[in-house]
């Protein structure tokens, strides 16, 4: 199978992550794509990325400190994938498409939604693949939900519930996740929850919030998280407290184009017990998700049935197939649950990503999350900052048409966009 030269930019905790989800599709005869040079500002953290990448994939790719120098000296080079913070995204995106190169991003495409439509004007017309990493959606029992929700298992969907409670005043993964201008642990987090629900519930329309800073100073824990591992070489860099500037709790009522009312919490400044519930109701039923990346089953229940055990809910949806590399990396066609560790799943639906974006390129594919997708979703978290500032509801296409745009106005000067 043909495959595609590709580099990563950003050698941090998820260049790591993207790595090993690189070695998950080496491994399946499916693999389209080929790693041949990996690059950040900081070298050594680039020569890092070579040296492992080097042991898991058996071939030593070139290490970088510049995009510039990268495309000039390897001219073969046909796409990046960009890992770097989130605050950069829209000008690392930027150079590699001036630059001729095909780009999947991490989502979000960029911290703000000026630089999400500056990329989507720059996009414009061109043949270049423009794809944005997000794999929460692409989980199976993610995929098990939107079948489940299009076949009417609970009706019509009338009222989504979600909140997450955790995090207390711990540095959250890294610090710049606590920094308005780089990229908040809100946005952050968020644009993967607003991706899934707008996946399964069809776009949100208006959004009234409310939102805080609610532990100002954060400090560096020495507790392991799932995601400790990929950072563990840069933990002792991190200094011992940062003060945040970037809202760590956000209380949002929002109204999806369907007429579904939803509530969502994100508090991620929550101490003691933690807490994840994420519940959608409908006219005939309802259906629990306990997220992305555990495998853990769907809790589905129908008035006049009661609770649907996850093997059955298959039954509802017999038409329901998993795409060819998502079937053979998880080694079923559907599953209405598994048994990975996260750090197993997380590297299988990245292995996803690569393979979708090698796809693209080949055969001309469209992504499935696109700039407009990846700006949708950073739209509903920036609805919510928006309306906490101007306390009113705020509508997603002021949002993204820029007419309502006074939290993101410093984060823009910045950047200077
Ligand atoms: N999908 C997920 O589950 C998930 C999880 C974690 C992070 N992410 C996303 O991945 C991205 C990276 O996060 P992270 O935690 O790895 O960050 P990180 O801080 O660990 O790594 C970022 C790296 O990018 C480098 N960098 C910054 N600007 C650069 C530039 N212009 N050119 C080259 N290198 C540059 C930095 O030196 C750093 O090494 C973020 O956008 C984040 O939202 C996604």
């Amino acid at each position: 199978m043909q495959r595609i030269p590709l580099a990563i930019v950003g050698c941090g905790g998820m260049g790591g992550r993207h790595l090993r989800g690189l070695r998950e599709l080496y491994g399946t005869d499916l693999c389209n794509i080929e790693l041949v040079a990996v690059c950040d500002l900081r070298l050594d953290k680039a020569e890092s990325l070579a040296d492992l990448a080097e042991e898991m994939l058996g071939q030593r790719p070139r290490a970088f400190g510049d995009l510039e120098t990268m495309r000039r000296e390897m001219p073969d080079l046909q796409a990046v994938d960009v890992t770097t913070d989130s605050g950069s995204h829209h000008r690392v995106v930027s150079a590699a498409l001036d630059l001729g190169l095909h780009v999947m991003c991490e989502k979000p495409l960029a911290s703000t939604i000026r630089g999400c439509n500056l990329l989507i004007a720059q996009h414009r017309g061109s043949d270049r693949v423009l794809s944005v990493a997000e794999q929460f959606r692409r989980d199976p029992i993610c995929r098990l939900t939107k079948a489940l929700l299009d076949a009417g298992a609970i009706g019509v969907p009338q009222m989504m519930l979600h909140t997450t409670a955790g995090g207390g005043n711990r540095i959250i993964i890294f610090p710049w996740r606590h920094i308005k201008n780089v990229g908040g642990i809100f946005v952050d987090a968020g644009v993967h929850t607003t991706d899934l629900m707008q996946y399964w519930l069809g776009d949100v329309r208006e959004v009234y919030a409310q939102a805080r800073v609610m532990e100002p100073t954060r400090f560096k824990s020495s507790q392991r998280t799932a995601t400790s591992e990929f950072y563990e070489a840069w933990h002792d860099e991190m200094p011992d407290t940062i003060e945040a500037t970037a809202e760590d709790t956000v209380n949002a009522l929002l109204t999806f184009e369907s007429g579904v009312m939803g509530q969502w919490t994100s508090y991620q400044a929550a101490h003691g017990e933690g807490l994840f519930h994420w519940a959608i109701y409908g006219s005939e039923g309802s259906l629990r998700t306990e997220g992305a990346r555990n495998g853990r089953p769907l809790t589905l229940h129908r008035d006049d049935e009661g609770e649907i055990a996850p093997e059955a809910q298959l039954a509802l949806v017999p038409d329901m197939a998993l795409d060819a590399i998502t079937a053979t990396l998880f080694g079923a066609e559907c599953m209405a649950s598994y048994d990975l560790t996260f750090a197993e799943a997380d590297r299988k639906l990245v292995a996803v990503e690569y393979h979708e974006l090698g796809e693209c390129i080949l055969t001309a594919k469209s992504p499935e999350v696109d700039a407009f997708t990846s700006r949708r979703s950073l739209a509903v978290c920036h609805a919510a900052l928006e309306s906490a500032l101007l306390h009113r509801p705020v509508t997603i296409e002021e949002i993204e048409a820029e007419r309502t745009c006074a939290y993101e106005a410093d984060i823009c000067a910045h950047w200077g966009i």
